[in-house]
């Protein structure tokens, strides 16, 4: 199969470099406009951005994971075509600006992140929330799990790291649907990370502990965020599940639409992203495991993760751009 046109292994070596170009573009774009109180005109030219160095690449891409269904947005939509055309048949998530709050108030963890797979091997997830479950590389399988508690699951990663339940920390979304969980996780005698927004650094800082300082992210946040998590995850190693949230008949018809026929589901990480994934995420503010975009005086510098499941490669990639007429 190698050199044919729908082959991704013929093509991983030089989508593992230029895929990093697509979200250090987008991450530039959304740095300029940190702090300034503006979520939707950084994640507007996060997109324009990602938009244009994404056509560039040698792929024949469908955008899977987007800003959003195609009557609702106007680019990098669900079903939107991407790339030269030329390449691989691949299946594009991406989100160029995750944590668009994060961004408009410059803290920490804003992301721009995309990743690519091979046709029909992502989840094709509606835009609605999703619960999710996640821990770094290291356990024994199904250490733990969306149908047991908070409580089970703390219990679970502290045995299995060897560590008292006082030595673990989850990370949760600071949001009034998870009082009674963050409840339940500071009865357990864990320590809790809120975060304002950004569960896919959330889930990401899992898979390095000593780093981040967070074991286990836990809650409610989007779907597609999820997808793009599990697909970060199956690069580096680590355990998702995910239940899309699909409480109203409106949903489940939508979920349906996209082939969902049993709503109640939970996905394993392997589910939400199968086969062959390359996954790039560029800091946009300044986070755990990433730095963000820096101004200097004759350079712009970016800091981005590069993954690949089938390798289990993992690059960081620290950019010093001295073209600055590139980044507009
Ligand atoms: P945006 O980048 O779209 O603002 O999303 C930020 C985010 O915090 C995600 O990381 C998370 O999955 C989702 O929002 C949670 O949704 P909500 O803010 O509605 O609780």
């Amino acid at each position: 199969m190698a050199g044919t046109q729908t082959d991704v292994s013929a093509l991983d070596r030089i989508l593992t470099l230029e895929i990093a170009r697509v979200t250090e573009r987008a991450a530039v774009a959304a740095a300029r406009l940190r702090g300034r109180g503006d979520e939707m005109a950084a994640d507007q030219v996060a997109v324009d951005a990602m938009r244009q160095e994404l056509n560039r690449l040698p792929i024949d891409g469908v955008v899977v994971i987007g800003e959003g269904e195609r009557d609702e947005a106007p680019m990098l939509y669900i079903g939107e075509e991407v790339g030269t055309r030329e390449g691989a048949k691949v299946d594009i998530a991406l989100d160029p600006l995750e944590g668009t709050t994060i961004c408009a108030k410059n803290l920490p963890n804003s992301l721009a992140v995309i990743a690519i797979a091979e046709k029909g091997s992502l989840l094709y997830a509606p835009d609605v929330y999703m619960e999710k479950i996640a821990i770094g590389p290291g356990y024994p399988a199904n250490t733990v799990a969306l149908d047991a508690s908070p409580t089970e699951n703390i219990q679970a990663v502290a045995r299995a790291k060897g560590v008292s339940v006082g030595d673990v920390t989850a990370c949760i979304l600071d949001r009034p649907r998870h009082a009674r969980m963050i409840e339940e996780v500071r009865a357990t005698g864990a320590a809790i990370r809120l975060i304002g927004d950004g569960d896919v650094a959330g889930v990401i800082h899992t898979t390095d502990p000593d780093e981040t300082g967070i074991d286990i992210y836990l809650g409610i946040g989007g779907a597609p965020e999820g997808v793009l998590a599990a697909a970060a995850l199956r690069c580096i190693g680590g355990q998702m599940q995910g239940r899309l949230q699909l409480n109203t008949e409106e949903k489940i018809a939508r979920a349906a639409k996209m082939g969902i026929s049993d709503p109640d589901k939970i996905y394993t990480m392997e589910e939400m992203a199968r086969g062959d994934v390359l996954f790039s995420a560029t800091g946009v503010t300044d986070g755990n495991l990433l730095q963000g975009v820096r101004f200097a005086r004759d350079a712009i510098v970016t800091h981005t993760i590069v993954m690949r499941s089938s390798s289990r490669t993992v690059r960081e990639i620290k950019a010093r751009h001295q073209d600055l007429d590139k980044f507009g």
